[in-house]
């Protein structure tokens, strides 16, 4: 895999030449976003310390490519059909489905804890509202996370990262650790510390769909495998990836029906890719024909069922 700096070497003049190719066409404003984050991307890089940061997420996910020919199951946010989703039992409900990989969402609180939690607003799933990141630890903990599911979980709390991290550690699961938002130098040390602390670190790939986060790990945590989340692959999406240094793609399956060869020149590039949220046969199926190395599901019991048939 290319070091920071021989992606820079290879970066410049791709996207030097496809500038030049942009000029003569009309003006597009996604284009023109894609092409203004790709500039603030490498600015970024080359803002980076290279000495810290030559190392490229060289294992996906501690080789999420390793899945025998069948994807992966990824479970989404636990295992949100048997339980509130990024909760414990969800993570618990998870680690027994049979899926082999735990995807799990962190913010930070207002006093710089990391809890496992999807949305900006907490109306969704608790009994609270407003910006989770306005509120302390100790004051999302007395929120009631598992009511909006049912009863049956009612007073079930919001975790933190390290009262999940436990749970991973005993398991054999690889870990897909989502972090919402953007994430300074300062938030991101205490979840790695803790990757680090519980021993995890060859079996998580730490995930974002915002570069500056990613640049902040590469530079933080060099060794610890980055994916980069895009809801539609860009024009260049292994450009894209190499400037955050991400080993992994984390994509839709509607940007491989725009491009059905996309997925295998990525996997032959040596990226690791994965779609999300499927949840129907159906879909499961195009992933598998695609040849994607993961599925993000709401249903990995169901999925994990279907992989284990389809392995034989
Ligand atoms: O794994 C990617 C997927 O989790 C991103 O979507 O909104 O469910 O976090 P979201
Ligand atoms: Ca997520």
């Amino acid at each position: 895999m290319l070091s920071a700096r021989a992606t820079l070497h290879l970066t410049v003049p791709v996207l030097g030449a496809r500038a030049r190719r942009a000029s003569h066409r009309p003006y597009s404003p996604r284009r023109t976003a894609a092409s203004f984050t790709a500039a603030l991307a490498l600015v970024a890089v080359l803002a980076i310390d290279h000495t810290a940061a030559t190392v490229h997420a060289a294992q996906p996910l501690g080789s999420l490519g390793l899945n025998y020919g069948v994807p992966l199951t990824i479970a989404h946010r636990g295992d949100p059909a048997a339980a509130p989703e990024n909760t414990m039992p969800a993570v618990e409900a998870a680690l027994a489905s049979g899926a082999e990989v735990l995807e799990i969402d962190l913010r930070m609180t207002a006093d710089g804890h990391a809890v496992v939690f999807h949305d900006e607003l907490l109306d969704r799933t608790t009994d609270g509202s407003g910006p989770l990141a306005d509120r302390t630890l100790a004051e999302l903990q007395v929120l009631d996370a598992g009511s909006w599911f049912s009863t049956r979980y009612e007073g079930t709390r919001i975790p933190t990262f390290d009262e999940v991290l436990p749970l991973l550690q005993n398991s054999d699961a690889r870990g897909l650790i989502e972090l919402k938002g953007m994430w300074t130098v300062d938030a991101l040390q205490p979840v790695i510390a803790g990757i680090y602390r519980h021993g995890v670190q060859d079996r998580v790939v730490l995930a974002s769909f915002e570069l500056p986060t990613l640049f902040q790990l590469w530079k933080e945590a060099p060794s610890l495998p980055r994916a980069v989340i895009v809801r539609r692959l860009p024009d260049d999406p292994i450009i894209y990836a190499e400037l955050v240094g991400a080993s992994t793609i984390v994509t839709s399956l509607r940007s491989f029906t725009v491009d059905p060869e996309a997925a295998e020149r990525l996997r032959a590039a040596g990226f690791t890719v994965v779609v999300y949220t499927l949840n129907r046969a159906d879909l499961w199926q195009q992933a598998l024909d695609l040849g994607v190395d993961g599925v993000v599901t709401d249903a990995p019991r169901r999925l994990a069922g279907v992989h284990a048939a389809a392995r034989g």
